[in-house]
Order: structure tokens, then C-alpha cells, then sequence
């Protein structure tokens, strides 16, 4: 990687390395000989990437700073990232730098405090560890299409924009569903949900870049649901030891919105001893939380799209983002188009990696203009 500064307007030559599909001509090109072309998908829980040279990684959103001397001669280095982190958290500052998908902060509008300042910092490190396990060429010109949730506010996308040009030397931020449908080569008439961590977002796509009044997006997601179910087990189980990382783990692997469902036995500690727990209730109930919010998104995108086009709209709905694939989503979103003239809706081909290859599939395609800018 070059450190040099950020090249506005600078195309890279994806030729150089092997660009999945082109537009644009060879006097176009400019003289980025040693693009490497990369697409970010930024999550609150998990963040991915692909590069052109075929690299695909994954780590979860976790950034750990050892605490004292003795945690860094355990840990071996000063930061730790993804599980490893969560796994050390009694030895680490523990940072999860983004929360409902944008750079974490307290409050008010006054975002310059230290705990801003910090997760701003843990977000980098973690763009700078997922690039870095890319293994880019000493040489190369890194070119980074980064996708982040779709009502990001600019300052919002201002922000993770600094953030990614101190480690890439260009950067160009685009919504996070756009994107997943852009690598799909579905950019018409397709309405892509993206259930992530933080948030959900809805967005439409007609054939162009899509604007405001395209996108829905709300905070009722993956890490919402895991508060609810923390949230049960400790009304409904008061005895059993239960935090929200368990939660979560319970979640990925029973969740489900269907109506016919085996029971869901789970051990949890009760006063140390394992002892097991019928959860199927709990499991449905916080389950259940995300779908009329989704279905009123759905609604909301399909009524005042142009009226010859409805109906191709909510007979191409996608579910992205890890919470799409939770079981039964697609089948009980459909149930509930019914009442509203019917649909149809899929789960995207790979969920992990739909965000970041939409990513890499734009960097490879958009013209200079578009980089550097927040989109
Ligand atoms: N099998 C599963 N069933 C239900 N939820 C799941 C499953 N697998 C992952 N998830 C949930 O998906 C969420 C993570 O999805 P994803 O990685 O797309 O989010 P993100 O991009 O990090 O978040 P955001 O887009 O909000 O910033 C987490 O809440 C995770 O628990
Ligand atoms: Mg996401």
C-alpha cells in the first residue's frame, strides 16, 4: 500500500487486476496502474470484505486494546480484534465502534467527547486490520467502496469516510442495500431488505442510484431482538445466568418466525449448575419483534412507487444481512403480503458476503466522478 494521499477523482485501472466487468474506457483510466480494487461492508456486528485478487475475510465488529501489561504479555500484542476480542474481554478495553450501523456516540449533537474519539479510532483499526488481511501489495493503490447503512446521516458518512482515507487512498461510501443489489445486477425494480445488527434497511431500486425517498430504515434488528430475549429469559427464568452475547449465540442458532417449531431445550447456569431450559416461547416472541416493522417498511416503499410497477416490486423482494436469514423470514413476510395483494421474497445467495461483493463489483464499475464522494 502507498501512502499517499487520497486521489480525488483518481480512477483506478482494474484491468491490473483482473476487474470482473468493466465500463469505461482505456483514456479513462488514468495512470492507477496498481489499483487494488476492495468492497467494505462495515457492520455494527460483523464487517467483510472482498479484493479483486479473490480475498474474502470476515470479522466481528470487535476491537480490544490490552489493559495493562500483564493482558499484553498474555495477549502477546496491544490490540486484538473480532472474537478474539470478545473472547479476552476481561483483558481488554472491549470497543463495538458502531452502533444502530454509524460510528458510536453518546447523545446530544456534541459527538467530540472521548468515547466518540475512541470508537472513531477502533472503527480504523478494524478497517485497517480487515485490509490488512487482504495482504495488499506494498505498491498497490488501494480503492475501497465502503457500504454503510441507508439513512446514514452525512455527518455520519463524513465521518467513516476520514476514517477509511486514512487507510485506503480512495474511498467512495454508498448505502449498504444498494449495494447488495448492485452485485446482484438487480438494480431495477427490486426491493432489497439488508437486516443487519444495528438496523434495517429497505430500499427500492428503480434503475438508478436510489434517493431518499427510496429508503426506510429503522433500528429494530438483529441486536434488538437479542435485547428482547435477554429481556424475557430474566422475566420469565429469573434464575437462570444469562447475558446478551448467550442471547445472540441462542438466537443464531434456534431463531425462527414460523408457526410450527420443535422445542428449543437450552442449559444455562442457574446458581453455577447447567440446567436446562425450555426457551421455544422466549425464542418466538423476540423473534417476532422485526416483522411487522418490515412489513410496514414494505408497505410504505410499495404504496407510493409508480402504481404499474407495484406489483413487480413485491414480487422481487431480497432479504440480505445476517438476520435475513433467519428461519421462516421469507415465508412469513410473504403471509403477510397476502392480505396486501401478495409477493414474493428470497434470501440473498450469500448473505455474509452480499454487502462486501456489491461493494467490489461498484469499485470496479463507477466512474471517476464518483469517488470521494459520499453517495
Ligand atoms: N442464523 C441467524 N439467525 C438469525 N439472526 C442471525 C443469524 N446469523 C446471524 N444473525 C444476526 O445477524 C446480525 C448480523 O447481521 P450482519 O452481519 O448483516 O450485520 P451488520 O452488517 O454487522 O450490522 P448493520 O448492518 O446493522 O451494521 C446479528 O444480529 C446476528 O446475530
Ligand atoms: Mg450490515
Amino acid at each position: 500500500m502507498t501512502q499517499t494521499e487520497p486521489t480525488a477523482g483518481g480512477k483506478p485501472n482494474p484491468q491490473t487486476k483482473g476487474r470482473p466487468v468493466g465500463s469505461g474506457s482505456d483514456e479513462d483510466m488514468g495512470d492507477m496502474r496498481n489499483a487494488l480494487l476492495i468492497g467494505i461492508d462495515l457492520g455494527t456486528s460483523r464487517t467483510s470484505i472482498a479484493s479483486i485478487n479473490g480475498v474474502r475475510k470476515t470479522v466481528e465488529s470487535y476491537v480490544g486494546w490490552a489493559k495493562d501489561p500483564v493482558s499484553r504479555k498474555h495477549l502477546g500484542r496491544d490490540i486484538i480484534f473480532g472474537k478474539a476480542a470478545l473472547d479476552n474481554r476481561l483483558s481488554v478495553d472491549l470497543y463495538r465502534p458502531l452502533e444502530h450501523g454509524v460510528i458510536k456516540h453518546t447523545g446530544d449533537g456534541d459527538e467530540k467527547n472521548d468515547e466518540y474519539n475512541k470508537n472513531l479510532e477502533a472503527a480504523q483499526e478494524l478497517v485497517r486490520h480487515i485490509v490488512h488481511m487482504t495482504e495488499p501489495g506494498r505498491d498497490d493503490v488501494l480503492y475501497g467502496v465502503v457500504g454503510v447503512p441507508a439513512q446514514a446521516t452525512k455527518r455520519n458518512k463524513q465521518a467513516i469516510l476520514e476514517i477509511c482515507q486514512g487507510v485506503l487512498d480512495s474511498v467512495m461510501i454508498v448505502s449498504e442495500p444498494f449495494a447488495v443489489a448492485y452485485g446482484m445486477e438487480r438494480t431495477s425494480d427490486v426491493l432489497v431488505i439488508d437486516i443487519g445488527a444495528g438496523t434495517t434497511d429497505l430500499v427500492r431500486m428503480h434503475g438508478t442510484m436510489p434517493g431518499d425517498d427510496d429508503q426506510v430504515s429503522f433500528n429494530i434488528a438483529g441486536d434488538a431482538i437479542d435485547r428482547k430475549l435477554l429481556e424475557l429469559i430474566k422475566k420469565n427464568h429469573p434464575e437462570a445466568q444469562i447475558t446478551i452475547t448467550m442471547c445472540k449465540r441462542i438466537k443464531e442458532q434456534y431463531g425462527f418466525v414460523s408457526s410450527a417449531q420443535d422445542r428449543i431445550m437450552v442449559t444455562l447456569p442457574v446458581d453455577g449448575k447447567p440446567t436446562e431450559h425450555d426457551l421455544t416461547k422466549e425464542v418466538k416472541e423476540a423473534c417476532e419483534i422485526i416483522v411487522q416493522p418490515i412489513l410496514d417498511g414494505i408497505h410504505k416503499l410499495v404504496s407510493s412507487f409508480d402504481p404499474e410497477f407495484q406489483e413487480k416490486l413485491r414480487n422481487n423482494i431480497i432479504l440480505a444481512g445476517g438476520g435475513g436469514t433467519l428461519d421462516g423470514l421469507n415465508k412469513r413476510i410473504e403471509d403477510g403480503l397476502d392480505r396486501v395483494g401478495g409477493g414474493s421474497v428470497t434470501v440473498v445467495d450469500e448473505p455474509m458476503y452480499a454487502g462486501a461483493n456489491g461493494s467490489l463489483q461498484l469499485a470496479a464499475d463507477m466512474p471517476a466522478e464518483y469517488w470521494q464522494q459520499l453517495k
